[in-house]
């Protein structure tokens, strides 16, 4: 067998698989359920029973994302598309905008590149790392698994560019057999690159390859060419009345209408049967019959569809403006790329996504390969173009990404679809961290609780280590100290909650009182991964009770790879802060934003200076009137789109019963970070 060959695909003469771990997904948001239909999920959850389909938008690497997928949806998915990265770096920059403060007449909308976060850099060291050889292994790897979890009559389109287009073909043909390669597709992207040497790069190659024998196929059209249509449809007739077409459009009296003769006969003879008669005289060609049986024929007659040659030979007359246009074929010219001026119209579909694709695009690939209902995979799904035209075309979906903002971008744009069907937003949180803290640190402890102990102890030291801060012993909730201050490091799979506040504070008033290890003043850096709702103020005044300064720093996901961290300065930024008011008049509450600070180290220095002020750093913020321990359910938002950069900064909700309810806040920064609040009210 021909086998393309690349360095790490083999280890010790075994073919090196993907990661296998299955972690379990937690929500972090429900968006757009109604409040029936999350009671019946809520009751439906608690009694052990399926909860109802939920497309999901996922926030992970793809690496545990598909794994995870695959107890559920091993051989279940009906459609995958993947545009994976395939260029060089312009995949994980994106551009953020800070946009004009409501006081100011002129246009002072400022945007900056934001450039990969640690994490994303590690993503497209994993894939690029070692050049063509790294980007084959982790391709390999991800299409084993998409493998996988299609159906038996499901299949994939795989984009790709010159770049990649060659070997990726080879890999799929690997994995899938060379038998399910259906189509090379040659999408024409632009008309013509200027600025070129030899000669312009116009198009990406997509690859259209089946699991098996069956799969699901409809025919998709293109519009005629103006050439095909001058050439073929050169017959002319005026219409006397007005009149609907085939496609029900009305043809309004007077209107030229152009068309084609069409043969009416097919080949072979057909002697002897149906199709084989005499019409108007006229036996069909030799070695022909009749397109129609005679009933047919009489009926097409009889509505003037059928047209004679001075010789009297029968041919079908076929309207220009009935034509479905041609199936498409291999080459596709008639989707354009979102670009240009087109780009900064205000229906333009453009989010400012630099590989962002066409709706179009997508439309034809799953209208071609699925039906509604089936299952559409994007693991890759960048701005959301998969997502938005699956849920549009009544199509289930599960959509991924591993940026922070694609995830937000995505979200934003299915919000925008009117009637958009409840999705849930999810990742793979502490079990991913889980999973990473007995992978990096191994410990060879006598039981199961000293191994544990050990891990531990090495994962602190090496966040310490990230945070500049020298380990202490002898503590039970201080770990670190650094530049006077102590340090606490959040526990992997538990957020930080009011309790932990308290007794790190605590603590901390007796390390300042102690000689060994005393701090310089009464103030603790608590690091952690999550940190319970409403902490930040309501801890930050418990702690100051006590004297004690608390700053809150969340550890960066990109702390997940070891080699990620080498390098670069791992930045622990201090929580965002928000503040609401709240108004009651009976039922009804009004919320309103009153203030939302966050750390700006991410912002560049001259972007910095367009905040004027901190409304602007909102891009979208969401309320659950009625939190209920679960997940935050999205029941009201408010965001900035290109074609509607204000953002309301009030919301207004009216109980229908009286009660105490927990409302709570989630605001998403220009950069795709959120920050959540709760408050409580009792409307009686
Ligand atoms: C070419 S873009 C996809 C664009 C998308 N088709 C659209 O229309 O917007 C590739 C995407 O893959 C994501 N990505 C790269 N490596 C990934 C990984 N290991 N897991 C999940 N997503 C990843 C990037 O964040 C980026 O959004």
């Amino acid at each position: 067998m021909t086998e393309l060959l690349w360095d790490g695909k083999y280890k010790d003469g075994k073919k090196q698989g993907p990661v296998r771990i299955a972690l379990p997904f937690q929500t972090i948001e429900t968006v757009n359920e109604g409040t029936e239909a999350r009671l019946r999920s809520l009751e439906l959850f608690a009694s052990g029973r399926e909860t109802g389909w939920r497309n999901r938008l996922i926030w992970g690497d793809k690496k545990y994302v598909l794994p995870s997928l695959l107890p559920e949806f091993a051989g279940k998915v009906n459609l995958i598309y993947i545009d994976p990265p395939f260029d060089t770096g312009a995949d994980f920059s994106f551009t953020a905008t800070i946009p004009q403060h409501s006081n100011s007449d002129e246009d002072e909308t400022t945007s900056f590149t934001k450039e990969p976060s640690i994490l994303e850099q590690k993503a497209y060291r994993d894939t690029w790392g070692r050049g063509l050889d790294s980007y084959l292994q982790w391709f390999y790897e991800t299409v084993v698994l998409l493998r996988e979890l299609l159906a038996e009559d499901g299949s994939i389109y795989v984009h790709t560019d010159w770049h990649v287009n060659a070997a990726a073909r080879l890999v799929l043909e690997e994995v899938f057999g060379r038998d399910w390669l259906d189509t090379e597709i040659i999408w024409k992207r632009k008309d013509a690159q200027s600025f070129v040497d030899t000669y312009g790069m116009l198009h990406d190659t997509i690859y259209f390859v089946r699991k098996g024998k069956d799969f699901t196929f409809n025919k998709q059209y293109v519009p005629l060419s103006q050439d095909t249509a001058d050439t073929w449809y050169t017959n002319e007739e005026a219409v006397k009345t007005d009149t609907t077409n085939s496609k029900g459009q009305l043809i309004p009296a007077g209107t030229v209408r152009r068309y084609n003769k069409a043969d009416i006969t097919a080949p072979g003879l057909r002697l002897g049967t149906e199709a084989h008669y005499q019409w108007k005289g006229q036996w069909p060609p030799p070695g022909r019959h009749w397109a129609y049986r005679k009933e047919i024929m009489q009926k097409l007659e009889s509505a003037g569809r059928v047209v004679y040659s001075k010789s009297g030979r029968a041919y079908e007359k076929r309207y220009l403006d009935e034509s479905a246009g041609v199936p498409a074929q291999s080459i596709w010219t008639d989707v354009s790329f979102v670009r240009g001026m087109s780009k900064h119209k205000a229906d333009s579909e453009w989010l400012d996504y630099p590989t962002q694709k066409p709706e179009a695009l997508l439309q034809r690939i799953i209208q071609a390969s699925s039906n509604e209902g089936d299952l559409v995979l994007d693991c890759f799904v960048g701005s959301g173009t998969t997502a938005a035209v699956a849920e549009k075309l009544n199509r289930r979906w599960i959509a991924c990404d591993l940026s922070r903002f694609a995830i937000h971008t995505t979200r934003k744009r299915l919000l925008g679809i009117p009637g958009v069907k409840p999705f849930v937003v999810q990742n793979l949180g502490k079990y991913e961290r889980q999973a990473w803290q007995v992978a990096e640190f191994p410990a060879n402890g006598e039981n199961k609780l000293e191994e544990q102990r050990q891990r531990e102890a090495a994962y602190r030291k090496f966040i310490l280590e990230l945070y500049h801060a020298a380990p202490i012993t002898g503590r039970t909730w201080l770990h670190g100290i650094k530049g006077g201050r102590m340090v606490h490091v959040g526990a992997v799979d538990a957020p930080v909650t009011l309790a932990d506040v308290k007794a790190i504070a605590r603590e901390t008033w007796k390390a300042v009182a102690s000689g060994k290890d005393a701090p310089a003043e009464a103030g603790v850096d608590i690091l952690g991964w999550d940190f319970a709702f409403e902490l930040n103020e309501t801890a930050k005044q418990v702690a100051a009770e006590s004297h004690v300064r608390v700053a809150f720093k969340k550890i960066p996901r990109e702390v997940l790879d070891k080699r990620a961290v080498e390098q670069g300065d791992v930045q622990f930024f201090e929580l965002g802060a928000l503040s609401v008011d709240m108004k009651q008049k009976g039922r009804e509450v009004t919320l309103k934003l009153t203030d939302f600070t966050i750390p700006t180290d991410d912002i560049p220095e001259e972007a910095r200076k367009a905040v004027k002020h901190w409304s602007q750093l909102v891009d979208y913020w969401a309320v659950d009137w009625d939190y209920r321990n679960d997940t935050f359910h999205n029941q009201w938002q408010s965001y900035r789109t290109r074609k509607d950069p204000k953002i309301e900064l009030e919301a207004k909700h009216t109980y229908p019963e009286a009660g105490r309810y927990t409302v709570v806040v989630k605001v998403i920064d220009i950069l795709g970070n959120d920050t959540t609040k709760t408050v409580e009210v009792e409307v009686r």
